[in-house]
């Protein structure tokens, strides 16, 4: 932490840290909600996808992607990967000296505030072996019924950039009609790539299922913590910078696309 009067401005940036595109939904939720605030977007490309590796292996991803965030003077690390939330959260919040921010608990609440007690969770193996969001909705509610499923595809579908094809559209059948059959009302986005797939889901879900991503709730979490903090920037246009572990022109396509603006200079960084 820098000895800056707690009265004044704080430029320094909020990190934002994904294992690739996916975490772009909550980028575009906080750029949205604090565009004065500079933000540093980390895809760790390389290593992608986190969803099938074990416990030891996210913790260590996760500690060396916020080991380089860090090194480059953030006052925030939002962890926009539910898989890195659910196996390493509470270890980055016990080692760094900024505050961490998951995905999983404002998710959470916001799926339980619109539920009417049949919640569907979809999201990585990773994450649906951890019990992550089971136990994050029980924690608020223990008589929702939750029913989890895992959509690895989904992943490679969004990476690909094949989200509104007819191939994303026949996997999502095949992965959400168990869920729809076994009368879900509300559907949570538990994995941040999954947005991206949000049209094809909605079409195979149905309008009858409420559906919730953790984006926005998230970028609500982050303005509060910057509020507690007394770390707000001051006005004008944050900078952004993206950052990723491995080549850039599918990231730059799709995350263009996404953000619906040209992206400017993507970094390749390399962690541990
Ligand atoms: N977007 C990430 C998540 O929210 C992980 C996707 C992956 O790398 O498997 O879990």
């Amino acid at each position: 932490m820098t000895g800056r009067p707690k009265s004044e401005p704080d430029s320094r940036s909020i990190a934002i840290f994904d294992s690739g595109v996916g975490g772009l939904t909550v980028f575009r939720e906080i750029a949205r909600a604090l565009p004065q605030e500079s933000l540093i977007y980390l895809g760790d490309s390389a290593r992608l996808p986190y969803g099938t590796k074990s416990a030891q292996t996210i913790e260590r991803y996760a500690l060396q992607a916020a080991g380089h965030l860090v090194a480059q003077n953030i006052k925030m690390l939002v962890v926009a990967c539910n898989t890195a939330t659910a196996f390493a959260l509470p270890l980055l919040q016990a080692r760094l000296e900024v505050p961490v921010i998951g995905v999983i608990g404002p998710g959470a609440s916001a799926a339980v505030a619109v539920s009417r007690g049949t919640i569907g969770v979809i999201a990585t193996e990773g994450t649906v072996r951890a019990g992550a969001y089971r136990k994050a909705i029980h924690d608020i509610d223990s008589s929702i019924e939750v029913i989890e499923q895992a959509c690895p595809l989904f992943v490679a579908l969004a990476e690909e950039g094949w989200a509104n094809t007819h191939v994303a559209r026949e996997v999502a059948e095949i992965y959400l009609t168990p869920l729809v059959d076994a009368g879900i009302d509300t559907l949570v986005l538990g994995c941040t790539h999954y947005p991206l797939l949000r049209s094809t889901i909605r079409h195979v879900a149905g309008d009858g299922i409420t559906i919730v991503d953790s984006a926005e709730t998230t970028a609500r979490a982050v303005a509060a913590e910057l509020t507690v903090q007394k770390a707000i920037a001051s006005n004008g246009a944050g900078a952004r910078r993206f950052q990723i572990t491995d080549a850039s022109e599918r990231f730059s396509r799709i995350a263009a696309e996404f953000l619906e603006s040209p992206m400017q200079e993507v970094e390749l960084v390399s962690l541990g």
